[in-house]
């Protein structure tokens, strides 16, 4: 078993003292009808969860109340003692220690980590953080959903200008589906459990950037906000904006639900792509004859068979910084080559947004 939900890499601490008091109480005080259990191999929660009854966790209740959560997976949520009803809950307020920076918020709660942390997940919920764009046929209604965006916070969705602009004859802008994780069914179940049916959102407007140039991608960057807020939830999260630090470098994370190198066609699973990140002179030189490629870029892929190729348009490239990840860039325009080795894909590069993105988030919600 690979793919431990929240818990299973918690015996690291299991002395009575590494529990914190609160919790020590309702281990005693927990049993059924009045029964008190023996105080046997506590188990600890790991980072930003806390152990708590399950009625107490707003997200795993939620999922569990869902008739699809899958009750025999229960015993790798617990914590506490086996069968004591309490589960390692994501925690969605965290006070950090004075002498750390403090945890980016959005909304009251933080951003950028999933609710689902455990050591190697990468099933549902890993990366809760995209949305994709639907865009409606004006002929028979249909919903089709060419791009992704990212969730900055409960109203807004950040994503590529040519997305929030694109248009034919026959589809407009319509609504942005949050919490999508496999495309093919209502609810999304991963090996352990499943989430919540998607929130389809009507659009309000969108705010695109006054230097966006559909011909060079220039600018191209956009927010969508939406008709009414979303609820955040295992499967929806918001993403940390980054500051003006410099890029980490390595390499970066893509989510979406394009075509990959080397592949025919569109997954229905959200997939993560691990990709090199390119110096933006190189990249530069790769385009310069089409499209001017600035630090208002980002480039990465740009290894055989490394590269986001069609259907990532406004995905949001991340990287991790400790456990939290921060949006760097926004999928914008690549070669039709892509995946060969030297030919990068283009991003934009948000750190040079950040101004823009705050000066114009909406700050009227109802
Ligand atoms: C958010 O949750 C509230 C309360 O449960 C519900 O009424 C509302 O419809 C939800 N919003 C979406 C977009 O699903």
């Amino acid at each position: 078993m690979l793919y431990y939900l929240l818990v299973l890499h918690v015996l690291v601490h299991t002395s009575l003292a590494s529990i914190p008091e609160e919790n020590e109480k309702a281990l005693w005080d927990s049993g059924q009808n009045g029964v008190k259990y023996p105080y046997k191999s506590p188990l600890t929660c790991p980072q930003h969860t806390r152990c708590l009854p399950i009625s107490s966790c707003p997200f795993l209740n939620e999922v569990l109340n869902n008739e699809c959560a899958r009750s025999e997976r229960l015993a790798n949520l617990a914590c506490g003692y086996q069968g004591s009803g309490y589960v390692c809950c994501p925690q969605m307020v965290q006070q950090s220690p004075s002498n750390q920076a403090p945890t980016p918020m959005v909304d009251g709660q933080e951003c950028g980590i999933p609710a689902v942390l455990g050591r190697g997940y990468k099933s549902i919920g890993a990366y809760p953080f995209v949305a994709r764009i639907g865009f409606k046929s004006t002929e028979n209604g249909d919903i089709k959903y060419p791009c992704s965006g990212s969730i900055i916070n409960n109203r807004v969705i950040l994503t590529a200008a040519h997305c929030a602009l694109a248009k034919s004859n026959t589809y407009k802008l319509y609504s942005v589906r949050i919490g999508e994780w496999l495309l093919n069914s209502d609810i999304d179940c991963g090996p352990e459990f499943c989430g919540l049916p998607t929130q389809d959102i009507p659009v309000s407007h969108v705010i695109v950037h006054p230097g966006f140039n559909e011909q060079i991608y220039k600018d191209d960057i956009a927010l969508i906000v939406l008709s009414s807020k979303l609820n955040y939830s295992v499967t929806a999260q918001p993403l940390c904006l980054p500051e003006k630090w410099p890029m980490l470098g390595g390499t970066a994370v893509l989510v979406g639900w394009g075509k990959k190198a080397g592949e025919n066609e569109m997954s229905n699973l959200q997939q993560v792509v691990h990709l090199p990140l390119v110096n933006y002179d190189t990249c530069s030189e790769v385009y310069s004859s089409v499209i001017p490629v600035t630090d208002s870029n980002i480039c990465a892929g740009g290894e055989e068979g490394k590269d986001a190729c069609s259907g990532f348009g406004g995905a949001p490239l991340l990287e991790q910084r400790g456990d939290i990840f921060y949006q760097i860039g926004i999928m914008s325009f690549g070669s039709d080559k892509c995946g060969m080795a030297g030919v990068p894909s283009v991003y934009v590069n948000v750190r040079k947004y950040i101004e823009w993105i705050y000066k114009n988030l909406p700050t009227l919600y109802n």
